[in-house]
């Protein structure tokens, strides 16, 4: 009897061990640098802390983090680099648009000529077959993919691995993934619309959010040729099949920031993997906070990719709304850049670069400007750091709109700001309670969520590993023909029958009306 027990308790432990993730191998891929990287690399480094074996999939050299010291990693990474012709090419794109962006001007077109970008690196990456072949070979139970450069779909694709993408901004790509969004209340990407709209703004909305079902497909249309090269017709994905063949999405936002609206099973909201109690600040600097005493310090940081402003003018301006406030400033600008002859006001500090999670989490921060990058949001929101955006590009002003729609702070572009009105809306911010107050409320909503963000993370993955896929999760809608998905079918039918019953008794009464006149003229005559 005992012995019996005894085998039955080693064939259950047995059959846990076999379903047990621990150990499981997985794949990221990071094929975009700045924030995109960050992030990649704290997921990377969460799984394999908990046990994984992580490998990193990633190509360097698109000089996007300037300022940072890259530590080494936990885990190993399979890197290439992109050819010179190409690096340099980037940089152009890049260093060109940089000046848009601060005029203003990097809406849709820019949108596309960066998907363009990514797709000639992505015909570039795809020919890795050295790297690639080792990678299939490896066996990989789960690639994590970073969804903003659509090559990295391809790549789990051709290595016959199930991926979980990973989406580092807010919900902006919710009409390619397929998931519902009435435009009565959830504001089309781009629309600068929050959740609460007049008839006029939802009329907008509703253009376009058929308007970007065109767009989606003609930013799709860029990578066609990358399937037909390295797919054979008869298993050919097109990019919107792999969006919805992911067995995860999941945002790097959090409802302390986005506005509520309808998910699906396996559409997960784990905002905040990069905001973390804060490590104290370098001797050097808690010095220079220190001499700022009750007036505390302000933190300017334009994201990971933009470490000064390539117009002089503005950085005048800016520099000289700092010079009116009591505050001290620590700017992330790179120095050399500095435009040469302007004098830094005596209260600013400039650095290449800044532990901005650290910084955000002193007791003397007083405010954050910022670009808008979902990493700094959430780092923010965390930290309970009411904001000043400069929004420049991508999901930055949706996000922004959504800080201000919350009370956590304002915005102004870039176009806008001088000296008075700059140094004026810091001056609000900072006076007036009811910021701190509401993006303290906003912080109690992320810090108190049932589960931290990295649980939430590794306990998912771990699911879709032990479970084999999320196939359960995803809507049968995704088979749908479009017509059936809204039932315009079915809309089209019930107004047939609608129609044909209205025809029906206009009919009846035609007879009715006729009838009793027939009868009248009868009895008349
Ligand atoms: C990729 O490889 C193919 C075949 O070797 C070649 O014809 C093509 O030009 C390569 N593409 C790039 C972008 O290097």
């Amino acid at each position: 009897m005992a012995g019996a027990r005894n085998l039955l308790i080693l064939i259950l432990l047995l059959m846990l061990h076999a379903h047990c993730p621990q150990g499981a191998k997985i794949l990221t891929i990071c094929l975009v640098g700045g924030s995109h990287y960050l992030l990649m690399d704290d997921v990377s480094r969460i799984l394999q802390d908990n046990g994984h074996e992580v490998r990193m999939f990633r190509q360097i050299g698109d000089g996007t983090l300037p300022g940072y010291k890259m530590p080494s990693t936990p885990y190993p990474v399979s890197t290439y680099s992109l050819d010179e012709k190409t690096l340099k090419e980037f940089d152009k794109f890049f260093t060109e648009y940089q000046k848009e962006f601060f005029m203003g001007k990097a809406g849709f077109q820019f949108f596309i000529n960066l998907m363009n970008v990514f797709a000639n690196q992505c015909r570039i990456s795809m020919n890795q077959t050295d790297i690639l072949d080792f990678l299939k070979k490896e066996q990989y139970d789960i690639a994590i993919i970073d969804a903003f450069n659509p090559c990295t779909f391809f790549i789990s694709e051709k290595l016959g691995i199930p991926y979980i993408s990973i989406f580092s901004g807010n919900i902006g790509n919710a009409i390619a993934v397929g998931l519902p969004s009435p435009p009565s209340y959830v504001p089309t990407f781009a629309s600068q619309l929050t959740d609460r709209m007049n008839f006029m703004e939802r009329l907008k909305n509703t253009l376009m959010y058929i308007g970007s079902y065109i767009a989606e497909n003609s930013v799709q249309a860029i990578f066609n040729d990358i399937a037909e090269r390295h797919f054979p017709a008869d298993s050919r994905p097109s990019l919107s099949d792999l969006y919805h063949k992911a067995e995860l999405w999941i945002y790097n936002v959090d409802f302390s920031i986005e506005f509520a609206r309808p998910l699906l099973p396996h559409i997960l909201c784990i905002g905040g993997l990069r905001a973390k109690p804060a490590n104290p600040v370098s001797q050097d600097l808690e010095d220079y906070i220190a001499e700022s005493a009750e007036s505390g310090f302000i933190m300017v940081t334009l994201g990971s990719m933009l470490s000064s402003i390539p117009r002089m003018d503005l950085v005048k301006e800016i520099n000289s709304a700092f010079a009116k406030i009591p505050q001290k400033v620590i700017w992330r600008y790179k120095a050399s850049d500095w435009p040469e002859g302007l004098e830094v006001a005596p209260n600013v500090r400039l650095l290449d670069w800044v532990a901005q999670n650290d910084l955000l989490g002193h007791p003397k921060i007083r405010l954050l400007v910022t670009h808008g990058g979902m990493n700094s949001m959430m780092e923010a929101v965390y930290h309970g750091v009411p904001v000043l955006g400069i929004p420049l590009f991508g999901d930055q002003f949706n996000n922004l709109i959504r800080v201000k729609a919350k009370r956590m702070g304002e915005y102004i572009p870039a176009t806008e700001i001088m000296a008075e009105n700059f140094a004026d809306a810091i001056r609000n911010i900072v006076g007036n309670k009811s910021y701190k107050t509401s993006v303290m409320k906003q912080s109690v909503i992320l810090r108190s969520h049932p589960f931290p963000p990295d649980k939430q993370l590794l306990g998912w993955v771990e699911h879709i590993i032990q479970s084999g896929g999320g196939g359960h999760l995803r809507p049968y809608s995704y088979q749908q023909p479009w017509y059936q998905q809204f039932l315009l079918d079915v809309i089209l039918f019930l107004s047939a029958c609608v129609a044909a019953i209205i025809y029906l008794i206009l009919r009846v009464m035609r007879g009715l009306i006729h009838f009793i006149f027939s009868n009248r003229k009868q009895k008349q005559n």
